[in-house]
């Protein structure tokens, strides 16, 4: 049996920041009426020549050495992107260009549960024994995908990326029991693609041969959130043999406070266990998870043996929760 364990994690958020009171300028809209319906203060903005894999790739040396290996070390990488830079190549291939690493890589598109579905990938990788190493990152440009005169959508979102590597472990107690003991323990995906006219963007290589912009119906994501999400908890925790009682930390998609809020009161969790940072960033789509692990982890508020979940819903729809002991 070997295990997945998180040994590095790092992020990046571009230095431009975008105000609520700037976009109040921009669109007709207001800091109370943002604060209040989403808990966003403000968004980080990609400068105009700043790409995707520049971010990824900023976020993905962080955790290389925090991770004390070298980029020779990786075994694979995995971006999860809704907005790569190019049709092809993949993020994943520029960032390992960037790096200087010998392995395979490749973007997962699951919009905004891509980093858990890269996650449960990626394990899967590991625990075949074919990867030592791999570097997953989520890493997104929004920006490039909003209709900023649409203010129902534009104030939602922003750019940033976070990275881990996920490291193989032998399991020393595998002879007792076939089960993980650390790292990854269980994962959860699921997508119902005839929810996909709620949250979509109107282009694609093949429509529109432009990328378009996001369109929304907030309420009904709003709808299917919270009860996605504590379901994808539940099949995570029942695959695991656990029971929500376990869970230390929340480590949720960072879309909206009022979600994160509804999803820990349904966990049972007091609010200091759920790792928010949604106000600093917004919604980072795939790398909202990723980002706020880094922000937690480098606060140093995971003990070692912590259980952590990871959860998100996004564009799909599509959603997913992963567990991991710290
Ligand atoms: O990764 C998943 C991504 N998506 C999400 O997580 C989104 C989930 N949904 C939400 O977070 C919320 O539905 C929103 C924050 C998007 C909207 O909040 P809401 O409480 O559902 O507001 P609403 O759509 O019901 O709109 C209420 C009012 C409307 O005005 P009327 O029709 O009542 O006069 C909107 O036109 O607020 C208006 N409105 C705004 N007002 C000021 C909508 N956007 C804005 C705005 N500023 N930016």
């Amino acid at each position: 049996m070997i295990e997945s364990h998180i040994i590095g994690t790092g992020s990046y958020l571009p230095e431009k920041i975008l105000t609520n009171n700037d976009l109040a300028s921009m669109v007709d809209t207001n800091d109370e009426w943002i604060v209040s319906r989403t808990g966003i203060k403000q968004r980080h903005i990609a400068g105009e020549n700043e790409l995707n894999a520049d971010m990824a790739y900023q976020a993905a040396q962080k955790a290389i050495e925090s991770a004390h290996i070298q980029a020779q070390d990786i075994s694979m990488i995995i971006v999860a992107t809704t907005t790569p830079d190019y049709t092809f190549p993949s993020v994943a291939a520029c960032v390992q260009a960037k790096l200087g690493a010998k392995c395979p890589a490749f973007d997962m598109q699951a919009v905004c549960s891509g980093f858990v579905y890269a996650m449960s990938t990626a394990h899967q990788f590991i625990q075949s024994g074919s990867m030592k190493h791999i570097l997953v990152i989520g890493s997104e440009k929004m920006s490039s995908i909003l209709d900023w005169k649409d203010r129902r959508t534009c104030i939602l979102f922003g750019d940033g990326a976070g990275a881990v590597v996920l490291g193989a472990k032998p399991n020393i107690d595998a002879s007792v029991s076939n089960t993980p003991h650390r790292g990854i323990l269980s994962s959860y995906l699921m997508a119902q693609g005839q929810h996909k006219d709620i949250l979509y963007a109107d282009g694609g290589v093949a429509s529109t041969q432009s990328a378009g912009v996001i369109h929304m119906n907030g309420q009904e994501v709003f709808k299917h959130a919270v009860t996605k999400m504590s379901a994808a908890i539940n099949q995570a925790l029942k695959k695991a043999g656990l029971t929500k009682d376990a869970i230390d930390w929340l480590v949720p998609h960072q879309a909206n406070q009022r979600i994160i809020d509804s999803l820990g009161k349904k966990m049972k969790l007091e609010s200091d266990r759920v790792i928010s940072c949604v106000a600093n960033h917004a919604n980072t789509s795939a790398a909202s998870i990723p980002l706020a692990l880094d922000y937690a982890a480098q606060s140093s508020q995971f003990k070692e043996g912590d259980l952590l979940c990871f959860v998100a819903i996004g564009g799909g729809l599509t959603w997913g929760a992963c567990l991991l002991r710290w």
